[in-house]
């Protein structure tokens, strides 16, 4: 599929330059489309609760599939949070390091990790112009037990370096854990050698996804045996009995399930199927490049990017001296962007174009004319 197929399903792209997939991508036909006609069977009655309570184990093996892991090693869960929470009760001692600028849902699910008695946390302060990896890379010695990363975060849109990071863990017995939601469906797929003892993604990015769509890879016969967040009926693996009996959990990867919200899952089945079209190598290279063509352009005019480290698909950059950046000028160019702590974010997607790039350059070039004329 080219990129211009793959745009042509997305309706709002007829009205918006959309660089705000860090935050959430506008849906796709097929995914809303089959949402729309679920809510339909709910409204008339015409449905089967139990074909709705299947998609999520359907999503989780087709998830499997595009990742090119084992389905035994996949599990389905609502969030990143839940994802990581659940890796950490494996963590019975030792350090968790994790840096202190991390996104929240692994930054926090750590922190609380680090309130038992026998494990702490080393948040890793940031040295300025330090990449996140070198800064990563210099905390871990013998006293870790686990090293979390993002692979990307939005604060400043640096591809962290996810092999060299798990290389470092594992060389002092440590475990590694990867967050992929910023890059799962764009500038990866293939999971097969990521090197990560624990990958999670949350789909309702790169991934298209709706939200409550979350993947947790792990080796449930690994040297960790995490437990499940909340044991219910979806963790103790097949056949699925609603009452009584013995406390059990499932052999595969199952045992970290959460319980499915149906809809959520029904959406994923139809974005996993769009995303299967996508020529992996292709989608990675456009996106990148893409996101060379804006920096390189916004550096001409002054702004400066946060990112210390590799590139990414994710652009952050701070104006130069004096300019405010205004979210007026970002509708008055039909920009979904997002502005935060002074700076301009823009996410690059197979279903963006050049005409985005100038769109989101035209925003800037409006902030600095408007300074002037201010
Ligand atoms: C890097 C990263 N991870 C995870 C999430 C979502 O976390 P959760 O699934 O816990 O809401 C986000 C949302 O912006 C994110 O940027």
């Amino acid at each position: 599929m080219t990129p211009e197929q793959f745009r042509g399903l997305f309706p709002a792209l007829g009205q918006w330059a959309w660089l705000d997939t860090p935050g959430a991508p506008p849906g796709a036909a097929p995914v809303t489309e089959v949402l729309r006609s679920t809510l339909d069977d709910w409204a008339t009655g015409l449905f089967d609760w139990s074909d709705w309570d299947h998609a999520a184990d359907h999503a989780r093996t087709e998830f499997a599939a595009y990742a090119m892991v084992p389905p035994s090693h996949v599990s389905s869960l609502g969030s990143l949070s839940e994802a990581f929470t659940t890796v950490l009760s494996g963590v019975h001692q030792g350090n968790i390091v994790v840096a202190a600028d991390e996104f929240r849902s692994v930054l926090f699910p750590a922190m609380a990790r680090g309130r038992a008695d026998t494990v702490n946390v080393r948040v890793v302060e940031r040295t300025p112009g330090r990449s996140r990896t070198e800064d990563l890379l210099a905390a871990i010695d013998r006293s870790t037990a686990l090293v979390a990363a993002s692979e990307v975060i939005t604060l400043d849109g640096e591809r962290v370096d996810i092999e060299q990071l798990a290389d470092a863990a594992h060389a002092v017995g440590a475990q590694f854990f990867a967050n992929l939601t910023q890059t799962m469906g764009v500038l990866r797929t293939d999971l097969s050698n990521l090197g990560a003892d624990f990958t999670a993604v949350h789909g309702y990015k790169w991934m298209l996804c709706p939200r409550g769509t979350t993947w947790l890879v792990g080796d449930p016969a690994g040297t960790w045996n995490p437990e499940p967040l909340a044991p219910s009926w979806k963790t103790t693996g097949p056949p699925e009995h609603y009452f009584g009996g013995r406390y059990q959990v499932a052999q595969d990867a199952t045992r970290w399930n959460t319980s499915p919200a149906w809809f959520s899952w029904i959406g994923a089945r139809a974005a996993l199927k769009l995303l299967t079209q996508l020529p992996a190598r292709d989608v990675a290279d456009h996106c990148l490049h893409l996101a060379d063509r804006f920096t390189a352009e916004a550096t001409d005019l002054g702004f400066r990017s946060r990112n210390n480290g590799r590139r990414s698909h994710i652009v952050t950059i701070d104006p130069p001296e004096g300019i405010t950046l205004q979210p007026a000028s970002l509708t008055a160019q039909h920009v979904k962007a997002t502005l935060s702590d002074g700076g301009f974010r823009a996410g690059f997607h197979y279903f963006n174009n050049i005409a985005d790039v100038d769109a989101a350059l035209q925003v800037l070039r409006s902030s600095i004319t408007g300074h002037e004329q201010g």
